[in-house]
């Protein structure tokens, strides 16, 4: 057995988000389409004596039993009735708080990297299973690349391969909390509601530009007038080029869409006049980086 395994945990991006209601449990009823990126956290898990230690570099994470990470690697060791020493240490590049599923990401390679490092034989769906009773994206996390998402966010419909989208990421000087964002929302305030089916048509022929004009956010009515400096990313992004700026998830950080790389990396300069958290990032397909 080796004595430490290292495994990628990319970030995702909704490319459109709608709400078709609100579920007698309490969480709305979603279509989303969801796409991992080249955006990775690291996370690195090694055999110690006794216990479960779980580290993090980000001084906004919670160390220990209040991280996800944590009660992933928890309930794991619970199903198979393992008393494993583990150590887990997790090295931050997705910023915290910003709708790109930093959180569920790493608990999903925790997930997918016990079941490897002590060789538990669980299936993907039997993982997938247990990260959706810790947070409604972890399964998505889980099984990578681009999907439909339905229900809580945990029903999902793989996509085909798609275009390589070249993209732009900015997160404003705050975090949002995703209960709020959800508890916020009214339906009666969204005036149109994402186009699923022309997305997806979009989607299939790699059209990016079709790809970019479906791309839309039910969860902007809410954040749009309480932050109102997503809208002025969102402006900034077009001004420099963007096909299309959307915000990811429940916000706050803005998706720019662009045509090629080049005038992504130019909107990237500028970009980081204005804002200290911008990325570049591309499509992620899965492979041998996310440990799957
Ligand atoms: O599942 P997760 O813990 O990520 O969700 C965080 C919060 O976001 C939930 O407690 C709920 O308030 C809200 N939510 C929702 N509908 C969803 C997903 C999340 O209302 N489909």
């Amino acid at each position: 057995m080796d004595t430490e395994i290292s495994l990628y945990a990319p970030a995702k991006i909704n490319l459109t988000l709608d709400i078709k209601g609100k579920r007698p449990d309490g969480y709305h009823e979603l279509e989303s389409v969801m796409h991992q990126i080249s955006l990775f956290d690291q996370v690195s898990i090694r055999a110690i004596p006794d216990g479960l230690q779980v580290y993090c570099d980000h001084p906004q994470v919670p160390q220990g039993e209040d991280n996800l990470a944590f009660r992933a690697a928890r309930i794991l060791l619970q199903k198979v009735e393992k008393k494993a020493g583990l150590e887990i240490k997790i090295k931050k590049n997705i910023p915290v708080g910003a709708g790109l599923a930093g959180g569920s990401t790493d608990a999903a390679a925790v997930l997918i990297g016990i079941n490897k490092f002590l060789g538990l034989g669980l299936s993907s769906s039997e993982l997938m299973e247990l990260g959706a009773g810790l947070g409604s994206d972890i399964p998505f996390c889980i099984q990578g690349g681009t999907a439909l998402a339905r229900g809580r966010g945990e029903i999902l419909t793989p996509l085909s391969r798609g275009p390589v989208l070249q993209l732009l990421l900015v997160k404003p000087d705050f975090s949002l909390s995703t209960a709020e964002i959800y508890g916020r929302f009214r339906m009666e305030n969204v005036e149109t509601h994402p186009s699923t089916e022309r997305f997806l048509q979009a989607w299939t022929q790699c059209d990016i530009i079709n790809v970019g004009q479906s791309m839309s956010n039910v969860l902007e009515t809410v954040t749009l007038s309480l932050c109102p400096e997503i809208a002025r990313i969102k402006e900034k992004m077009l001004e420099f080029g963007a096909i299309q700026a959307v915000m990811s998830g429940s916000g706050p950080t803005v998706a720019g869409v662009f045509l090629d790389a080049g005038t992504a990396r130019d909107a990237y300069a500028l970009m980081k006049n204005y804002y200290e958290e911008v990325f570049l990032a591309s499509s992620f397909f899965g492979g041998d980086e996310n440990g799957t």
